[in-house]
């Protein structure tokens, strides 16, 4: 039987983290080795050549599963008929920009393509947002789509979750793949907070297994923050191909399914859950089936974690009372 290829649309396309994603994508990495896609690169016009570029190397790379690769300047083309969408193309901060001027900038981007996800996009959409500050961004392109279930809108935190699995398994000598349960807390910035006291290492209780408070507030939590940060310090771009790897990871899951007795870190948007107002795309533990999640419930919050869960959602309240500000929620 043939299967009728699903559409991916990836926004920042000649970007470098566009130049890790859209091969492995069209390898069948983000929805399975038996599903066919066509790509839709969206590109601001000056960067339309460089992607043209991009798609040509796709060419020759002669995926059997890619069906065809359009590339547009305009959300509405590029978003039309669209069943998953990764966000990535943003404006980043540049020198002598303040916060302000940041979202404002983020808001022309983000906005028109969630007016265009909302009337162009698939039924069935789902979409990811990279592009920082991402949770602000998804919040503002979901407000766009007032006809798209406000939880198809997903931000990034998986690349944290992925950061803090290895530094895990680092202190207690295991392999990643021996930990389960992990959590990121709130938004994808440096004051989120990557949780261990329900996670397990090799089925124990990762926090007994560690014993080390100091360790993990002085150097674990500050580690998976600050590590964004630490890869432009020493690589002088920003992280690229583990941020890639982390939004074919997140749409995988979203789509495939968490495994038994595991869950994984999404940025949604919230319920109420856990103390966290309604509507703030913040990141939560959640288990994933069929293509839809749910917040994992009914996990005891300590005190060292509740201060710091807050301290986040603080973080994502400020920064959705400066997008309201400014009209673009
Ligand atoms: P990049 O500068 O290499 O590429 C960004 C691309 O987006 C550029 O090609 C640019 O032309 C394009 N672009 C800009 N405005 C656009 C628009 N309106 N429509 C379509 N495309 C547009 O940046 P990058 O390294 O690929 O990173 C992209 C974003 O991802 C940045 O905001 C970065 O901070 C963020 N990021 C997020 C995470 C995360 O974990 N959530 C991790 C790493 C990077
Ligand atoms: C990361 O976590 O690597 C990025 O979000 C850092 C950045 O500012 O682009």
């Amino acid at each position: 039987m043939t299967r009728t290829p699903v559409n991916v649309t990836v926004t920042g396309a000649a970007g470098q983290i566009g130049y890790a994603l859209l091969f492995r994508i069209a390898s069948g990495q983000l929805l399975g080795a038996d599903v066919p896609v066509k790509l839709r690169l969206l590109e601001i016009t000056p960067a339309l050549k460089a992607a043209e570029g991009t798609a040509m190397e796709l060419d020759d790379c002669a995926f059997p599963l890619l069906q065809g690769i359009d590339i547009s300047d305009d959300p509405n083309v590029a978003f039309d008929g669209a069943n998953v969408a990764l966000l990535v193309g943003a404006r980043p901060r540049t020198k002598g920009m303040e916060r302000g001027d940041l979202l404002q900038a983020n808001g022309g981007i983000f906005k028109p393509q969630g007016k265009a996800i909302n009337d162009h996009a698939a039924d069935d959409i789902k979409v990811l947002v990279v592009g920082n500050p991402a949770n602000t961004n998804a919040l503002i392109a979901q407000a766009a789509a007032p006809d798209v279930p406000a939880e198809r809108f997903t931000a990034m935190t998986r690349l944290d979750h992925n950061r803090a699995l290895t530094q895990l398994a680092k202190k207690t000598g295991t392999s990643v793949a021996d930990i389960k349960r992990l959590t990121i807390w709130g938004n994808h910035s440096a004051t989120q907070y990557p949780d261990i006291f329900h996670a397990t290492v090799a089925g124990k209780n990762a926090a007994e297994v560690v014993n080390d408070e100091k360790w993990l507030a002085e150097d674990f939590i500050p580690t998976v923050a600050k590590r964004g940060a630490a890869i432009i310090e020493a690589r002088g771009a920003s992280s690229a191909a583990s941020a890639a790897n982390a939004a074919i990871d997140h749409v995988h899951t979203w789509v495939n399914g968490t495994a038994e007795g595991d869950w994984t870190s999404m940025g949604i948007p919230s319920d109420g859950s856990y103390g966290v107002p309604e509507g703030l795309i913040s990141s939560f533990p959640v288990t994933t089936k069929n293509g839809s999640y749910e917040i994992v419930q009914g996990l005891d919050v300590n005190e060292f974690s509740r201060a710091r869960i807050d301290a986040s959602v603080k973080e994502l309240e400020e920064e959705r009372e400066a997008v309201r500000a400014l009209g673009l929620v």
